[in-house]
Formats: structure tokens, C-alpha cells, sequence
């Protein structure tokens, strides 16, 4: 079935990055309020049997025997964990771990051509369609969730580097154009039949697809020294200067907070011991982005303007992405948005204690840099929005104490603070205030694309007090800490 909307006329407006250009680029268990702990109890991170993977509870689920590529997961994560640290890790995190760790070695399929002729055994119509309407129906609160997961997409090794390297989003217009792009796409998938071949949203899968398989060629096949100078804002794409005046506040008001912070010392040893086979564009980096487009979500649906939800509709979102990841080349095994919602919730959980909340100690400039960027880009169409409220929302909803940057918010900053909560815990559950916001989103994207060329020639050549100082100025300052082009 074809929906034909606005997606479909939106597909050859400005406001994609041309598919052209990407064809050729060549170049511990949580109590949290909406999740149901309950059901997760004994849930493991990808799956809750054993190593066979295939999950107990989603009988509809495929194993990971079942693909081709698939190499079973046999060795444990014992190299730098000490039994005690093992020993006290929730039920199944241990196996979600092994699966993060091995997937850092398992790349994206070589193939351009989305498997749109396999229809997956686990593929259920009804619970797709069900997704898609949960896309339209919680539109807005969705696309503020997935804004403010990239903070947390963007602190895991390995996923900031390929975007610097690209060079399509580490200026503040750059970005604008970068995430509108990427904004329209993922909105395709909403409003498509993504198994239409016709239909936009089948040909948005096939040019992101591309970009990710030109990207990782590129890098997995680039020498480790030049992506460390490309690599960072530290390297050839910074002269233009480096945005980043909150992180270290930021690192030091999580130093020492984190339960984790050993676990993840220990851990990233683990993940070095895997650098000789690790690979750019990986099943786990892939698998750890499509957690940015559901996680917040699924795990909190009450503090992004999906209060009213019911579980099924929340199901349903999950599959959608399910089949998206599918398309895009995600491995069952390491598919993110498998099983039931319980076991999907678990892993968020765990993502976010194992992966992510421990590395908000080491924010960098490159973070915080990249970060600023993107919203200042974003904030070309959605007016209002910026770095520190956004954050200090985000940060509010995971229970992630940033005092540096919250009780520095001005007057005008703390009221957005606090519209923003009243909006997504309380008033858009009520769906005429919920409606018009999505109707606002849907209208700020169709307007920036039939802005003028003066329009875009202003934005891109306006310049930003970070730009001002020139030059790597700020890893100058901080050169024993940070890597500095000789
Ligand atoms: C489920 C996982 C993912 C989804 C849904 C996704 C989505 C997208 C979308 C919609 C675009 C198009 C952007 C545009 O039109 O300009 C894109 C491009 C791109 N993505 Fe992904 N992505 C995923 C995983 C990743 C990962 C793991 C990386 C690497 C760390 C990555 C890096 C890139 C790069 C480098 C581009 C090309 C544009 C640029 O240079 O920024 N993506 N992705």
C-alpha cells in the first residue's frame, strides 16, 4: 500500500542533501516511571535465552543462525572485568555486552541493494502500519527525542569521528542542511510504504544506504592516522574554530557521579582489545543509532509527548524501526528493535547505564562542538530551540545531574526549561494541543524548503563568536589533553 503526502512532493524539494551526492560519497536495572520493569526481569540486552540469540519471548523472532553473515557469539567478556564487576551485573546485561562487543567487528552488508525481496519471517503488517500511525500521531515529541538523542549518539566511540570526517555537519549551517535532510527522510518513512518500491520512503532507504556504505568503504578503508586528523575538530576541520564552551563544566559536574564509571573503564579496555578488527559503520554503531530513534521513546514516553500511548501503539513504533534497521543493513542479532517491548525497553535501559551514561565524563569539544552545531542548525526551522535547554531537558528526563549548565540558564532559558516540560509530561496529552504541534513541525519543514537563495547564502555566511578566534585555539590551550596537528 502507498500513502502519497507531502513526502512524496518533498522528495525533489532543497531540503534533501541530494541523493546524488549520496550515491557518490564515496567517497542496573532502572526503576523508571513509564518503563514496566516488571516484564523485563529477566530479559537479556538482545535477547533473553542464550547464546543461540533467538529470543524466548517473540516467537515471531529470527535467529541469529538464520543470516548468512552471522557469527555466533561464543566468547565471553572476561579479559578485563573482574568477576565481582561480572558477578554483580543484572540479569542478561552480560549478554547484551558480548553482543555490542563482537558486533564492533561485524560491518554492514557489502551490497547496495535494499533486501526489499526478503520480506523478513518476523515482518507483521498489522503491527507496521500500527507503527507508522504512531509516527504521525506523536510526531512532534518524536523528532525532540531524536534531536536530543544525538548528545547521546554522539559520546560512544566511533560515531562522531565518520560525521567529522564526512564534513556535512560541523558548521552550524552545514548542520542545518545535514539534519533537515536526514529530518525528511526518516519523516518518508513515516509517511511511506517503505516496501513500495515506488514510494519515496523506499527511495530515501536506498540513498541512506549508499551514503552508509560509501562512508564505511571510505573510512574502514582510510589509514587510522588520517582519520584521527579528519576525524576531530582538532584536525584539518576545525581552523574554523571549535564551539565548546560548557564541556568541561559538564565533565566535572559528572566526575566521580557515575555507579558505572569502573564498568566502563573496564570496557573500553575490552573495546581496544577488539581495535585490530573493529570497523567503522559496525553492527553495534548501526544497531546503538537506531536506539537514537526509539530509545527515549519507548523508555519514556511520558516525557516526550507520548503519555497517552498505549503499549501496542509503542510495539508498533518499535517494528516500523525493526524494518528500517532491517533495510539498512542491521543483522537480526543485533537488530535493536527486536522482541517484545519489554525486552526492547530493557536494552534502552542498558544502552543507556552501560554505553552512554558513563561517557558523559568524557565529554569533549568535539561533542559538545558537534552538538551545539546540530542545534544551531535545527534552530534555522525551529526557532527557539538551543544547546543548553534542550540539554538540560534531556539530562532532566535521564536523571543526569549537569548543574554547570542548568543553573546557568537565563530567565528566557529557564521558562523554555519549564514549557518544555509542561508540554511534553502534561498538555500534549491533550490531542488538539498535541495536533497543533505536529501540524507546526510538519509546517516549519515545508516552509524552509521554498526558502530563497538569499536566504541560505545568509545563514551560511553568518559567523559565530567560536569562529572569530580562528584556528584550533581551544585545543592549542588544552594540546596535552587533546590530539594537535603538528
Ligand atoms: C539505524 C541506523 C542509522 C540510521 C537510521 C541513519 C540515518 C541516516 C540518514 C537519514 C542519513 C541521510 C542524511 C542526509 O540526508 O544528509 C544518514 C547519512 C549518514 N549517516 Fe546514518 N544512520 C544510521 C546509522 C549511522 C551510523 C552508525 C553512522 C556512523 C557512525 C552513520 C553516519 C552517517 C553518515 C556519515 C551519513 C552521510 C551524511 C553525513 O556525512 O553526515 N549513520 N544516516
Amino acid at each position: 500500500m502507498t500513502i502519497k503526502t507531502e513526502a512524496e512532493s518533498a522528495f525533489k524539494e532543497p531540503g534533501y542533501a541530494s541523493s546524488e551526492e549520496g550515491e557518490s560519497l564515496c567517497a542496573l536495572r532502572d526503576p523508571r516511571k513509564d518503563a514496566d520493569p516488571s516484564k523485563g526481569k529477566n530479559d537479556s540486552g538482545f535477547n533473553s535465552s542464550d547464546d543461540n540469540l533467538s529470543s524466548t519471548s517473540d516467537t515471531n523472532s529470527v535467529s541469529s543462525t538464520d543470516s548468512p553473515s552471522s557469527d555466533r557469539i561464543t566468547s565471553p567478556i572476561t579479559a578485563h572485568l573482574p568477576e565481582e564487576v561480572l558477578a554483580s551485573l543484572p540479569d542478561g546485561a552480560a549478554e547484551f555486552l558480548k553482543l555490542i562487543r563482537d558486533g564492533t567487528k561485524v560491518g554492514l552488508p557489502d551490497s547496495f541493494q535494499v533486501p526489499i525481496e526478503d520480506v523478513p519471517s518476523w515482518f507483521d503488517k498489522k503491527k507496521y502500519q500500527l507503527g507508522r500511525q504512531f509516527g504521525h500521531k506523536y510526531y512532534f515529541g518524536i523528532n525532540f527525542a531524536e534531536m536530543v538523542s544525538l548528545y547521546l549518539l554522539f559520546l560512544p566511540d566511533r560515531t562522531l569521528e565518520p560525521l567529522i570526517f564526512t564534513g556535512n555537519s560541523h558548521t552550524p549551517y552545514k548542520a542545518f542542511k545535514r539534519y533537515l535532510s536526514t529530518g525528511l527522510r526518516v519523516k518518508s518513512w513515516i509517511d511511506c510504504d517503505i516496501f513500495d518500491t515506488e514510494s519515496v520512503g523506499y527511495k530515501n532507504l536506498r540513498t541512506v544506504r549508499a551514503m552508509h556504505l560509501n562512508a564505511s568503504r571510505k573510512l574502514n578503508g582510510c589509514p587510522r592516522e588520517e582519520i584521527a586528523r579528519r576525524g576531530t575538530m582538532a584536525g584539518e576541520p576545525g581552523r574554523e574554530g571549535v564551539w565548546c564552551p560548557s564541556y568541561q563544566g559538564i565533565r566535572k559536574d559528572l566526575a566521580g557521579t557515575c555507579p558505572f564509571a569502573g564498568f566502563d573503564e573496564a570496557f573500553k579496555m575490552e573495546l581496544q582489545d577488539a581495535e585490530a578488527t573493529r570497523l567503522y559503520f559496525s553492527q553495534t554503531d548501526m544497531s546503538i543509532t537506531q536506539f537514537g530513534f526509539v530509545g527515549l521513546v519507548l523508555l519514556y514516553p511520558g516525557k516526550f509527548g507520548a503519555g497517552s500511548a498505549t503499549d501496542e501503539e509503542l510495539e508498533g513504533f518499535a517494528h516500523l524501526w525493526r524494518c528500517i534497521g532491517y533495510l539498512l543493513g542491521i543483522e537480526d542479532r543485533f537488530n535493536f528493535c527486536q522482541g517484545t517491548l519489554a525486552e526492547i525497553r530493557q536494552r534502552t535501559a542498558y544502552t543507556l547505564d552501560f554505553l552512554i551514561k558513563p561517557r558523559f565524563k568524557d565529554a569533549g569539544p568535539d561533542w559538545e562542538h558537534m552538538s551545539r552545531c546540530m542545534v544551531e542548525g535545527i534552530s534555522y526551522y525551529i526557532p527557539g530551540v538551543t544547546f543548553e535547554v534542550s540539554l538540560s531537558y534531556m539530562c532532566w528526563a535521564l536523571d543526569i545531574q549537569i548543574p554547570s549548565v542548568s543553573t546557568k540558564l537565563t530567565v528566557v532559558q529557564n521558562f523554555f526549561f519549564g514549557l518544555t516540560k509542561l508540554f511534553f509530561c502534561h498538555t500534549s496529552r491533550i490531542p488538539a494541543v498535541l495536533r497543533f504541534h505536529n501540524y507546526l513541525l510538519r509546517n516549519a519543514l515545508q516552509k524552509v524548503q521554498k526558502q530563497p537563495r538569499e536566504w541560505h547564502e545568509k545563514l551560511e555566511s553568518k559567523k559565530y563568536d567560536y569562529q572569530k578566534t580562528g584556528g584550533r585555539d581551544h585545543f592549542a590551550q588544552i594540546g596535552n589533553e587533546l590530539p594537535v596537528l603538528s
